[in-house]
């Protein structure tokens, strides 16, 4: 089986839930803190160890607790952590977000995630990357070096996934290196002009990505399930599946990394949706991004 190799970020999370959003100057007794690893990269690569695929990770923690915890945690997730760099000029990544009635508000501290350089992307992929293996890339990175990562893994003939979160436009002669392009609303909005409101908006948004150059598109939609536009022209629509809210944070890394799990394992698009969803609503009901994230026995007994 093809692998996984996941270029992308490692937060330490410090999370808590608060009644409201406070008010400039206001402060609020807020409720279940917890420090919990993630990072999209991480997240995405832990989902797709998860799911049953061979994945290995390359990316950056500082030489602190934050990262040592961080590593540690993906390798008991069964993911290869050789490419994982502990460089001590820098701290971990750490994410605070704030979670107010089902919704994340995250200020991100990048710290070693923007610490790997072009040519270290790019030799570590030139090093490790198969034809046909599959690359993830999340957008928490430096910008140059993750364009790096879609450019080489694409020349190395790697199906590359791009999560653009955050959100910032591309070069245009990126897009031809997307194999597929996977993104929320405001992030499509940001991508390519298209706020997806509906079907039609949908549909109008992924072939202006397809029209840019991106294999595939699939836009997630939170409550209203995903929708997608496969190579072949054909429209997707996949819906969310019910669950109980705890916390969304990691939900859409868990439905990428089915995307990417999926893809090795050889799954349709389609297939590869439905079981992203299927996983990111049992993440969406525990606590904590990595914490929350399911096996393939749990998704499997969750249908
Ligand atoms: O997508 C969720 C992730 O975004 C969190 O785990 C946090 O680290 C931020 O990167």
């Amino acid at each position: 089986m093809p692998k996984v190799i996941v270029f992308g970020s490692m937060n330490m999370d410090l999370s808590i839930d608060a009644p409201r959003v406070p008010a400039a100057g206001e402060t609020l007794t807020g409720s279940g803190f917890i420090t919990a690893a993630g990072g999209k990269g991480a997240n995405q690569a832990v989902a797709a160890a998860r799911l049953g695929a061979d994945v290995r990770m390359l990316a950056a923690v500082g030489a602190d607790a934050f990262g040592d915890e961080l590593t540690g945690g993906l390798a008991e997730a069964g993911v290869d952590t050789v490419g994982v760099r502990r460089l001590s000029a820098v701290t971990t990544g750490v994410a605070v977000i704030l979670r107010t009635a089902g919704e994340n508000r995250i200020v991100l501290h990048v710290g070693a995630n923007h610490a790997l350089t072009t040519e270290d992307v790019a030799s570590d992929l030139r090093r490790i990357g198969e034809k046909h293996d599959v690359l993830v890339t999340p957008g928490e990175c430096d910008p140059t070096a993750t364009e790096s990562a879609l450019r080489v893994a694409h020349e190395l003939g790697l199906y590359t996934i791009f999560n653009p979160a955050p959100a910032r436009p591309v070069p245009d002669d990126l897009w031809p290196c997307i194999d597929l392009v996977c993104l929320n609303e405001t992030e499509c909005q940001i991508m390519c002009g298209v706020l997806p409101k509906d079907d039609a908006t949908c549909h109008a948004a992924a072939r202006r990505l397809r029209e840019l150059g991106a294999g595939a598109v699939v836009i997630t939609l939170g409550a209203a399930g995903a929708f997608g536009l496969g190579a072949n022209g054909t429209p997707l629509r996949v819906p969310a599946t019910p669950t109980t809210v705890v916390d969304t944070t990691g939900a859409g890394d868990t439905f990428i990394g089915a995307l990417a799990a999926g893809r090795v394992r050889g799954l349709s698009l389609a297939e590869s949706m439905h079981w992203g969803a299927q996983a990111a609503a049992l993440a969406v009901s525990r606590l904590g991004a990595q914490p929350s994230i399911p096996t393939a026995e749990e998704v499997g007994a969750f249908q």
